[in-house]
C-alpha cells in the first residue's frame, strides 16, 4: 500500500494561484493520465471498503471529479453508482440541498428515485476542502433516509477542517496536505 500511495502522491500536481490568487490548486489529472496511478487509487479505495464498509450497496459520486473515480470503484465492488449533481442538470423529479460557498450559495441535487430508504451508501469525491460539498451531499442522503457509511476522497486539505464539519461521519483520504 505504501508504494501505491507514493504513486498517487507523485501524480498530484500543484498549481499556484488557481482558480484565484492565493489558492494552491491540487490537480488530479496526472492520475487519470497514468493507468498505474489510477489503478492504485481504486485499489486503495477498494481495500478500505473491504476493511470498513463491506455492507456498502451504492457508491455516490460528487459533481464533477467524483464521477471520475466513483464508477470505477463501484464496478470493482459490483455495486451501483449514482450522481450528486450541481443544480439543474438532472431530469425528472429531484431533491436538492443548498450550501454556502465562500461567496454566495450553491445547490446539489439527486434524482428522487436514485437511492432507496435504508440503502447503505458511500460518498466519493476527489478532494475534501471545507467539507461544504460533502456535507450537503450527506444531507441529501439523509433526506432520502439512506444510510451514509462514510466518505472517501483522494485528497484532504487538513487546514480547512472539513473533517470537523462532517462529524460524526467517517472520512477516508489517501493523501493529506
Ligand atoms: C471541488 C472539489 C470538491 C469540492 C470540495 O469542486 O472537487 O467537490 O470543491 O470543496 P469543499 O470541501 O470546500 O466543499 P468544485 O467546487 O471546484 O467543482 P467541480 O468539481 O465541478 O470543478
Amino acid at each position: 500500500p505504501e508504494c501505491k500511495l507514493q504513486l498517487v502522491r507523485d501524480h498530484i500536481r500543484p498549481y499556484q494561484d488557481f482558480p484565484k490568487k492565493g489558492i494552491l490548486f491540487r490537480d488530479i489529472c496526472p492520475i487519470l493520465k497514468d493507468p498505474a496511478a489510477l489503478t492504485a487509487v481504486i485499489d486503495l479505495f477498494e481495500e478500505e471498503v473491504r476493511r470498513n464498509y463491506q455492507t456498502v450497496e451504492l457508491i455516490v459520486g460528487l459533481d464533477a471529479r467524483g464521477f471520475l473515480f466513483g464508477p470505477l470503484l463501484a464496478q470493482r465492488l459490483g455495486v451501483g453508482f449514482i450522481l450528486v449533481r450541481k443544480k439543474g442538470k438532472l431530469p425528472g423529479t429531484t431533491l436538492s440541498v443548498e450550501y454556502n460557498l465562500e461567496y454566495g450559495k450553491a445547490e446539489v441535487e439527486i434524482q428522487e428515485d436514485a437511492v432507496a430508504p435504508g440503502q447503505k451508501v458511500l460518498l466519493i469525491d476527489d478532494l475534501l476542502a471545507t467539507g461544504g460539498t460533502l456535507f450537503a451531499a450527506c444531507e441529501l442522503m439523509k433526506k432520502q433516509q439512506a444510510e451514509v457509511l462514510g466518505c472517501m476522497v483522494v485528497i484532504e486539505l487538513k487546514e480547512l477542517n472539513g473533517k470537523d464539519k462532517l462529524k460524526p461521519q467517517s472520512i477516508f483520504s489517501l493523501v493529506q496536505y
